[in-house]
């Protein structure tokens, strides 16, 4: 297991002091991550309403196979592991002998936490004895260069957390992928598709109030961290579907006019009644705009696969 925290780089300081300058006001939806926002986000993909872990997790459960036999690779990164079950579902069918690549060699899970990273390596080993782990503590979208090279690799970017970012940065870390990898070397990525509007909404603003307290609570990791006096009550959660962006969009509105002070980045913030701050977008894709993104970074869509629904897919692209 290779272990590099200096590389779980990204600073608060900076992104406060970007993000709360701009209008909206917003902030990297990384920073929602902390250990409450890590549970919070668990129990969100437990709930009633929020679908695209139950639907990705079917694909994968349905087509692991397929995906195992459509291409070469003896290597799966996977960025963002977590510890998820839907990583042993990818590998196992990986293992099989009979695959064009051969059974998988090694597993390179990156995750910006060490504690998830070293859990994960722990489950991996008892299960898949043999199989090399290179664990990368990292923030993918900086470090793609120092991904450990060798044979053939899949990167695995699932969860449709590319859907968190901003369509320059979609298009900036889907060409700085592409350069890091060779090409016939392969990405599987999972994207949540669009789908009728109540669904959406419904996702991000259930009845139990989960995702609001998520959303909150990256205004309680800003007060640890910077030392800032948010008041979390002062503000109400406003989940929207944005048409034209195809994307949820997810902010806390000031309920009063506040002044709050962040010493850590050096900064007063002074938010009038009904000023909004973005913690979070969620966007929705559909399957002509995946391979053409796909398309413009380098890669060539070979398989789709989604579930029975046609509420999420994952697509596997082989870099040109
Ligand atoms: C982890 C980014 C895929 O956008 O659906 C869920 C995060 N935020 N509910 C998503 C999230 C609020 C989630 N991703």
């Amino acid at each position: 297991m290779l272990l590099d925290p200096g590389h779980a780089g990204g600073s608060l300081v900076e992104d406060v002091r970007r993000g709360f300058g701009s209008a909206p006001r917003q902030l990297p939806p990384k920073w929602l991550y902390d250990d409450e926002g890590s549970r919070l986000f668990d129990e969100i993909t437990r709930l009633p309403e929020y679908y695209p872990t139950e639907a990705e997790r079917s694909i994968l459960a349905e087509h692991a196979e397929d995906i195992a036999a459509a291409c070469d690779a003896s290597t799966v990164v996977e960025l963002g592991s977590g510890t998820s079950d839907k990583t042993r579902t990818l590998l196992d069918a990986f293992r099989s002998p009979s695959r064009p690549g051969g059974p998988l060699r090694r597993f390179v899970p990156v995750d910006v936490s060490d504690g998830t990273l070293r859990e994960a390596a722990a489950m991996l080993s008892t299960r898949y004895p043999g199989l090399a782990v290179e664990a990368v503590v990292g923030d993918f979208t900086l470090h793609l260069g120092d991904l450990p090279r060798g044979d053939t690799r899949m990167v695995a970017f699932l969860g449709s957390t590319i859907g968190n970012f901003y369509v320059e940065e979609r298009r900036a870390f889907l060409g700085a992928l592409a350069d890091s990898l060779d090409p016939g070397e392969w990405l599987l990525l999972g994207t949540d598709l669009v789908k009728d509007v109540g669904r959406l909404v419904a996702a991000y603003d259930d009845a139990a109030g989960v995702t609001e307290r998520f959303i909150r609570n990256a205004l309680v990791v800003v007060n640890r961290e910077l030392g800032a006096d948010f008041d979390p009550g002062a503000f109400s959660y406003v989940p929207f579907w944005d048409p034209r962006m195809e994307r949820i969009d997810m902010r806390l509105r000031a309920e009063e006019p506040q002044v709050v002070t962040v010493p850590g980045a050096d900064l007063v913030v002074e938010l009038a009644t009904g000023e909004e701050i973005r913690l979070e977008i969620s966007t929705k894709f559909r399957r002509e705009g995946i391979r053409a993104e796909l398309a413009d970074a380098g890669f060539t869509v070979t398989d789709t696969w989604t579930d029975a629904a046609g509420d999420f897919a994952l697509t596997l692209a082989r870099r040109d």
